[in-house]
């Protein structure tokens, strides 16, 4: 089911999600409508707060679909590594019209698990590695939004309480 995406300003977006402790019919239902909706949005990367639900799962496809095994799903993910920097425009789908350049690591190892409850580990260079970053960041409760510095994220935040006053956020 493709179920709406939260915006940035909305309560479930901004807190820390919890770990997943049961690998039930549920969390499986939840994680197919990420997959969906990632896809339906379109998007190469989601997290589970996005869809309001509160708890550590990432989706990435760099492919958006298009190929078979670029699919990452993983839950309760932990850095082993991140070396390096880069700086590249970013955007997310909680903040439909924003960019912004976002400094993040050139290369990650993740680990964690997979929809089964199986271990994975994980290393991404370039735009996996921000992917990576930038989803793990919503587990935390931080959108790209909140990784800018001064007059740029003000802007940012005020042009987005202007969108909310007249009802387009
Ligand atoms: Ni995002």
């Amino acid at each position: 089911m493709i179920r709406p995406i939260l915006r940035y300003g909305e309560r479930g977006l901004h807190g820390r999600a919890a770990d997943v402790t049961t690998f039930d019919d549920a969390l499986q239902r939840a994680i197919d409508d990420m997959i969906e909706t990632m896809y339906a949005a379109p998007g190469i990367g989601l997290a589970a707060p996005q869809i309001g639900v509160p708890l550590r799962i990432l989706s990435i496809d760099l492919s958006v679909g298009r190929t078979t095994g670029d699919l990452i799903i993983m839950i309760n993910p932990v850095f082993l590594e991140r070396d390096g920097s880069q700086l590249e425009e970013e955007g997310c789908l909680s903040a439909p019209g924003f960019n912004a350049t976002v400094l993040r690591p050139a290369r990650v190892v993740v680990k964690g698990l997979d929809r089964e409850g199986r271990e994975q580990t994980r290393e991404g260079t370039g735009l996996l590695a921000r992917a990576f970053q930038h989803e793990i960041d919503h587990l935390d409760g931080t959108v790209f939004i909140d990784r800018l510095r001064g007059i740029k994220r003000d802007l940012m935040v005020r042009k987005i309480h202007k969108l909310k006053k007249t009802g387009q956020w």
